[in-house]
């Protein structure tokens, strides 16, 4: 396995930061919380790096507000603060923070030093990996952003004690996804999980890391290998999509829809890829008992069918899967026949 060298782990790698930072004679330094890790996750953050006299940037939690506004404002407070190119950012919150103070700081004076800490599952397993940065443009998610690794990410499993537990279920379906698309091994390890609790978590968490970076660093740019990560994805993306603008759904949480989006994408793989339907029923039986079945009406699932028409992945009109061969054998650029969709949506309901 490859090794990691720009990621520390722990409160160790916390109390160091301010050895990494002082030869580093920055001019000064920032961090950027969002209205919630600046309630929950601040105070420790001070406590445990002994990085007092930073500066610090608030934007208001959540995705909506991943946007170019909170940027410009973001920008302005540097610059009125007289931030200049020897200045740092130090992104201490989940993905929305992370990916957007990371997209600040390689544009502010035309690059900034940057450090993530991530304090989600999510932010810790997927976005501390493959240094994309971004901001959504409307309703387009991160349709604008840049490729940049941080100088450094610190993954501390302990910022996990204050997250909702509907928000540390979302990112570990993001890790059994690392297990279906890589290893066999962590796939069975992570299925017998009965807890997520932080101190459980944190080996996982490395695993995790390792094998996303290990697909990220053959394909840094998305041309081929990459694309197995979107196991999941494509029809999870749709089911997100559909939940979130539809009046009477309640909104899921990305790992939610993805969890979805993997037993459906399942039962395709078992018609278009040769997976064995005992994997399949492994899958199903593993989502399910984390995140139960989600009543789908054949109307909706009619509409989130549509929807896929609009996937990223697309090329000339044709809908396009990562799938599975087997678990831990991933296959890109499925075209899988429409037929199959209501029958994928019958499978997942089916107990
Ligand atoms: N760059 C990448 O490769 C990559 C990969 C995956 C996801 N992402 C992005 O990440 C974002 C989703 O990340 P997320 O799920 O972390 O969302 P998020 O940053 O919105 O965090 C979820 C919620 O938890 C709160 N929170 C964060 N840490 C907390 C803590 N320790 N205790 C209590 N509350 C806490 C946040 O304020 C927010 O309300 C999306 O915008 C997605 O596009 C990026
Ligand atoms: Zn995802």
């Amino acid at each position: 396995m490859l090794e990691l060298n720009n990621i520390s782990y722990n409160e160790k790698g916390l109390k160091n930061l301010s050895n990494i930072l002082s030869p580093k004679n920055y001019s000064s330094v920032f961090v950027l919380v969002d209205t919630n890790t600046k309630e929950k996750c601040l105070n420790r953050f001070v406590r445990i790096s002994k990085i007092e006299n930073a500066n610090i940037l608030t934007m208001a939690a959540g995705e909506e507000n991943k946007n170019l506004k909170t940027c410009e404002a973001l920008w302005n407070e540097l610059s009125f603060l007289g931030a200049d190119r020897d200045s740092a950012l130090i992104n201490l919150g989940g993905g929305v923070v992370t990916d957007l103070g990371a997209f600040v700081a390689c544009t502010f004076k035309r690059g900034i030093d940057f450090y993530n800490i991530p304090t989600t599952l999510l932010s810790m397993v997927d976005a501390s990996v493959g240094g994309k940065t971004g901001i959504d443009l409307g309703s387009l998610k991160n349709q604008i952003g840049t490729i940049q690794e941080p100088q450094e990410v610190i993954i501390d499993s302990d910022w996990l004690s204050t997250l909702p537990s509907k928000e540390i279920r979302s990112g570990f379906a993001e890790m059994l996804k690392h297990g279906l698309i890589a290893s066999p091994d962590y796939w069975n390890s992570l299925k017998i999980i009965k807890k997520l609790t932080p101190p459980v978590l944190l080996d996982y968490i490395k695993t995790s890391i390792k094998l996303k970076s290990e697909v990220v660093t053959l394909d840094p740019k998305e041309k081929g290998l990459r694309k197995v990560l979107n196991f999941g994805h494509t029809l999870g993306h749709a089911i997100e999509s559909y939940f979130l603008a539809s009046p009477s759904r309640k909104r899921l949480l990305h790992g939610e829809a993805i969890a979805i989006g993997m037993v459906l994408e399942a039962y395709l793989s078992v018609h278009c890829c040769g997976l064995q339907i005992e994997e399949a029923n492994d899958i199903k039986t593993t989502f399910s008992n984390h995140y139960g079945i989600v009543k789908i009406s054949a109307i909706e699932q009619n509409e989130i069918i549509a929807l896929l028409r609009h996937d990223k992945k697309n090329k000339a009109g044709r809908i396009n899967f990562s799938l599975l061969k087997s678990i831990g054998i991933p296959k890109i650029d499925i075209e899988v026949p429409q037929e199959y969709f209501s029958k994928a949506f019958q499978y997942y309901s089916n107990t």
